[in-house]
């Protein structure tokens, strides 16, 4: 943890054009400036930055937040790595808060670790191209299998020398500790003495998102079939093989750039993709792909493309990972390549753009690979026909977004010429089933898993507007409890909170709660500026719902004078404006709770629970009268 202080620094600090115009090339346009998106590929520029705000925000892809958000998004960097990076840019020391001896163990553990790593790195990479056996035995093993001297110095391939004990010695030698070179899965200790993990290998160093060295892989270079083909390095504190993706270092920025992650298997695919110009490309490592692995790609990219080799093997592992893509929320398409080929060997044998026209030619939906693989020559046979709907529906039904397996259940109902609504019975089947848990509304809760908002999130948006953009203005004076003293000031957040108080209502998204909560908290404290407050706010999700909301004149750039009249006419009318602004929410809430109420009484009708429903038609009639009064406040006319 980094104190409160040092953050307030930074962010003083960190200029927001000063931070982006390292990676974006920006111009001038009026009090802002504006360029190409780099989280999105795009010919007109369409990212602005405000340095009046401190803020970024692109109206082509949403994106858009303070100085450290930027950080984190463009470098893919934790909040307080990014914190670290602009400290260092801005010479501001960041010592992090106390850690208990416990978690100051166990990070100079992990530290020690990497280190030792690190070294490893540059002892195998030295022992490639400055010793007689690297260069005569395991230089030509690599240039053999086509891999360039560009490639070998990009992914950092080295030699672990046949000598048993080669690197152990070197690193007990400069005085590396015997507990981290084990504990890194470097050295193995025997009865014997202390031996070296990798001997006689080519060695692929594995590198976190970061770029951290945490482990390898030895390729044999021998055709020995006795001979393991990979060792590769344990478990670790810094190493969890299923929560790494081979290659995500070098890949993150393209991958994100082209909104889209390739999946193969092995190292040699992904170093043979990028020597043809293709950079978005990771690899599992021959472990199955984990749920974790998506996660990491899903911070980057929605769109993975699987490509797997063409052997039964290969079709397998891509039907697996469908599943676990669609399952994460994520599309998934797959490539299939000429039996007997893997990544690396198709690429090795094919031109930069032939292998592109490849990928982009034979790049299908999930539905499509499935309905071809699984129906094959079977045509036209019903069962077959049927095994294979019963296979697609399975899968739609694990997507956990209503709209997109809409999308799917389209396209299926089309390529297999059924009904949409059989499918929609089969996928309800299976989702009831608890193969999938469907979310259950009746305590009233925002489906906030799968991103669905709930019917009152316009009216709770503008509600934060109206915090975030005139919060701290006096809205009117309150009579004074006693005779002597002074009339006192109400302020239009003062306003807010009470006004949900009172009803007792908590807002359902919950990044605007949060922004309530917090705006509870602030409320005396006389140091309170709202926007610069939130755009400061340790929480992602925070800052850009407010830039979101504090950049909205530009978006409408054309109108920019009249929208900034109108927020003028808007903050002159504050004592007309807001009281219907929290009334609309109200009545929204109330419309909620009857249908709500609506939906249980007919519930307990068809359960014959009759004290249950003269209890929620009593409920129903509170509603009711609430919802009369704001009917009439609120000047609507039909009250029902
Ligand atoms: N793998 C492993 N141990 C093995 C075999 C494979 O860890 N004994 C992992 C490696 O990460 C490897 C991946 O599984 O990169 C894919 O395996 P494979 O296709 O057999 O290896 P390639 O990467 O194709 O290696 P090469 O081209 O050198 O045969
Ligand atoms: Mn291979």
């Amino acid at each position: 943890m980094i104190d409160q202080g040092t953050i307030q620094k930074i962010f003083d600090a960190a200029d927001i054009y000063e931070v982006v115009s390292e990676f974006v090339n920006l111009k001038r346009r009026g009090a802002n400036y504006i360029g190409l998106c780099p989280f999105h590929n795009e010919k007109t520029g369409s990212f602005n930055v405000s340095p009046a705000r401190g803020i970024y925000k692109c109206f082509g892809c949403g994106k858009g937040g303070n100085a450290v958000n930027f950080i984190m998004e463009h470098e893919q960097m934790s909040y307080v790595e990014a914190l670290k990076y602009l400290g260092a840019k801005y010479n501001i020391p960041v010592e992090e808060r106390a850690l208990s001896e416990e978690q100051k163990r166990e990070r100079n553990e992990r530290e020690s670790m990497l280190v030792v790593s690190s070294h490893a790195r540059e002892f195998f990479t030295y022992q490639l191209h400055h010793t007689d056996e690297g260069r005569d035995v395991a230089m030509s093993y690599l240039r053999h299998r086509g891999i360039s001297p560009e490639m070998i110095e990009k992914f950092g391939l080295g030699y672990s020398p046949r000598e048993r004990d080669a690197f152990s010695r070197a690193a007990l030698e400069k005085g590396y500790k015997k507990e981290y070179l084990i504990k890194a899965g470097l050295c193995v200790e025997n009865e014997y003495g202390l031996f070296d993990r990798f001997r006689e290998r080519v060695i692929f160093p594995v590198q976190d998102i970061a770029g951290k060295v945490i482990a390898f892989g030895g390729r044999t270079m021998s055709s020995d079939k006795k001979m393991a083909k990979y060792v590769n390095s344990p478990e670790s504190e810094i190493y969890h093989k299923g929560r790494s993706l081979y290659g995500i270092y070098l890949a993150k920025k393209s991958i994100v750039r082209q909104d889209r992650c390739i999946l193969v298997e092995g190292y040699t695919d992904v170093i043979s993709f990028h020597a043809k110009g293709i950079e978005n490309v990771v690899a599992s490592s021959g472990t199955a792909l984990t749920t974790e692995q998506i996660r990491l790609i899903r911070r980057l990219t929605s769109n993975v493309t699987i490509i797997y080799d063409g052997d039964p093997a290969g079709i397998k592992a891509s039907l697996r990972g469908i599943d676990l893509v669609l399952e994460e929320g994520l599309n998934a398409r797959v490539v299939l390549l000429p039996a007997g080929e893997d990544p690396d060997s198709f690429a090795r044998g094919h031109s930069s753009p032939e292998l592109f026209e490849f990928i982009a030619r034979e790049e299908t939906d999930f539905i499509t690979f499935k309905t071809r693989l699984l129906l094959g020559d079977a045509g036209d046979d019903p069962i077959e026909r049927a095994r294979v709907i019963t296979d697609i529906v399975r899968s739609i039904a694990k997507i956990p977004d209503t709209i997109t397996r809409s999308v799917y259940v389209r396209e299926t109902a089309m390529q297999l010429e059924v009904e949409e609504r059989i499918l929609y019975t089969e996928i309800g089947k299976i989702r009831r089933q608890g193969e999938v848990p469907a979310p259950v509304s009746l305590n009233l809760r925002p489906v906030t898993s799968t991103g669905t908002l709930s019917p009152c999130d316009l009216e709770e948006q503008v509600l934060i507007r109206y915090l975030l953009l005139f919060g701290t203005l006096d809205l009117y004076e309150e009579e004074p409890e006693g005779e002597e003293e002074a009339p006192r000031a109400v302020t239009v957040g003062e306003f807010i909170i009470r006004e949900l108080d009172e009803d007792d209502l908590t807002l359902f998204n919950p990044v605007y709660n949060t922004i309530c909560e917090e705006y509870r908290k602030q409320l005396s404290s006389p140091s309170f500026f709202p926007d610069r407050h939130f755009i400061a706010y340790p929480d992602e999700r925070v800052n850009t719902v407010v830039a979101d909301i504090l950049s909205e004149p530009y978006e409408l750039s054309k109108l920019w004078i009249r929208l900034e009249s109108f927020v003028e006419s808007e903050q002159t009318k504050l004592t007309e404006f807001l009281p219907k602004v929290i009334d609309n929410y109200k009545m929204r809430r109330v419309e909620m709770l009857t249908r709500e109420a609506d939906s249980r009484i007919l519930e307990l009708q068809n359960e014959g629970n009759v004290e249950g429903i003269v209890e929620w038609v009593k409920k129903k009639k509170v509603i009711d009268d609430v919802r009369g009064k704001l009917s009439v406040k609120l000047g609507r006319t039909g009250v029902k």
